[in-house]
């Protein structure tokens, strides 16, 4: 599994704080039997470069799965998920729908995470809070997910699937 990880933090990338949930993913990432970090940057709270480094990331081929930290509260600074869906063809909402329920085991504040998660191509993006606890709490929730939806992803995208697949396969019936 080849995970990039991107910290969006206006302090952060001022040089203002030090990240410290990027170490925190990366180190869960590494613990997984076939987890690896192959990518990991950070960029402030704005829509324009949270975007581009998804799609250039997501178009790659080089990544499986994206994980932002950051950005998903109600602050006005907060854009994570504004541009997380404008990038993704699909979205997977039962990531985000069970990080939200178990978090709200550990604190009623887990409600005020509007974090998203979706399908750029064959790259899964999810969203994680921005606090390295909070990060790496909601990165537990969907873990043992993300093997099996990275090997689903892997056999390509609907489009190339249906253009690739002989007839009978996939449901198909040759056409008349
Ligand atoms: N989820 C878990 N598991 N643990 C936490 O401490 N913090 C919450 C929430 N989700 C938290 C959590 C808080 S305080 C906020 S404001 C939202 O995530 C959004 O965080 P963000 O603005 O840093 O992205």
């Amino acid at each position: 599994m080849r995970v990039a990880l991107l910290t969006i933090s206006d302090r952060v990338a001022r040089g203002e704080a030090e990240d410290l949930s990027g170490p925190a993913l990366a180190r869960v990432v590494q613990e997984q039997p076939e987890g690896a970090v192959v990518l990991q940057a950070t960029v402030p709270d704005e829509r324009p470069l949270i975007e581009a480094t998804l799609i250039r990331w997501s178009d790659s081929g080089q990544v499986d799965l994206i994980l932002t930290t950051g950005g998903t509260g109600f602050a006005p600074r907060d854009v994570t998920p504004e541009a997380t869906l404008a990038v993704i063809d699909r979205a997977a909402p039962g990531l985000a729908e069970a990080m939200r329920a178990a978090s709200l085991r550990v604190t009623p504040h887990a409600l005020l995470s509007r974090a998203v998660a979706g399908l750029r191509g064959q790259t899964l993006i999810v969203n994680l809070p921005g606090s390295p606890k909070a990060a790496a709490e909601n990165l537990a929730v969907i873990l043992p997910a993300l093997p099996h939806a990275v090997e689903l992803l892997r056999q390509g995208s609907p489009q190339s699937v249906y253009q690739h697949a002989r007839p009978g396969e996939h449901g198909m019936t040759e056409a008349s």
